[in-house]
């Protein structure tokens, strides 16, 4: 990976995840991510390597028109604290091309860990020392997946690709959400998972 890395951003330096290899594997062919996905993703983070801010700009968008969703970037009395959101949009850019060009090994497997508890109870606004909320409901997580995935088709058209290599990386992306969204759950229900 180029670039200095966001504020926060701890990749490479989280503790193992909980989540055993054959869990994970399961899991992987549950959301049918194949090696072909993996080179569609690859073929992606190409395409959004430059459009990263413009597809931020999306999703910045998308929750700022929500007051129920900016709730989680405000504090508890409903002041949005701009510098929260400038420092987790680093992460989240950075995130993009981490799900595209990354490989999913362990390293990768410890930092999704990691992204699901700073959404929850455990490790909420600690990160940038945030007197936000102190938890994202769960519900919110899984309804996430339809924006985030819909928006992202747009970007994926905009460097000549056929509808075929843009629906392969569409499909692709899709899958890696999913996937992601599904480690990020562990932390809200252990027992559960
Ligand atoms: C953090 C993605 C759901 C609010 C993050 C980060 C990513 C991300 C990549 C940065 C992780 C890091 O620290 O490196 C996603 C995706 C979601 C999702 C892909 C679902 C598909 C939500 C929802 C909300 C939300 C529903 C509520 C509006 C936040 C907040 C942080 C964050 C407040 C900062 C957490 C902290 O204090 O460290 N998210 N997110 N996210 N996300 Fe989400």
């Amino acid at each position: 990976m180029t670039a200095q890395a966001p504020a926060g951003y701890t990749y490479g330096s989280t503790p193992p995840s909980p989540v055993t290899p054959d869990e994970f594997e399961k899991l992987k062919a549950t959301v049918l991510l194949t090696a072909d996905d993996e080179e569609a993703l690859r073929m992606a983070g190409d395409v959004l390597e430059d459009q990263v801010e413009d597809v931020l700009d999306v999703w910045y968008g998308f929750v700022a028109a929500h007051p129920h969703l900016v709730a989680y970037f405000a504090t508890p009395d409903g002041a949005v604290l701009q510098d929260y959101l400038a420092r987790v949009r680093g992460r989240f850019g950075r995130w993009i091309l981490d799900s595209c060009r990354r490989p999913y090994d362990g390293e990768w497997l410890s930092y999704a860990h990691e992204i699901g508890l700073r959404h929850t109870f455990d490790k909420k606004n600690r990160t940038d020392d945030a007197p936000s909320v102190p938890h994202i409901s769960l519900r919110y997580m899984v309804g996430f997946i339809y924006p985030i995935t819909a928006t992202m088709r747009p970007f994926l058209t905009k460097k000549g690709h056929s509808d075929e290599d843009v629906e392969r990386m569409h499909q692709a992306w899709f899958k890696t959400v999913t996937l992601q969204v599904a480690l990020w759950l562990r932390p809200y229900s252990p027992e559960k998972w």
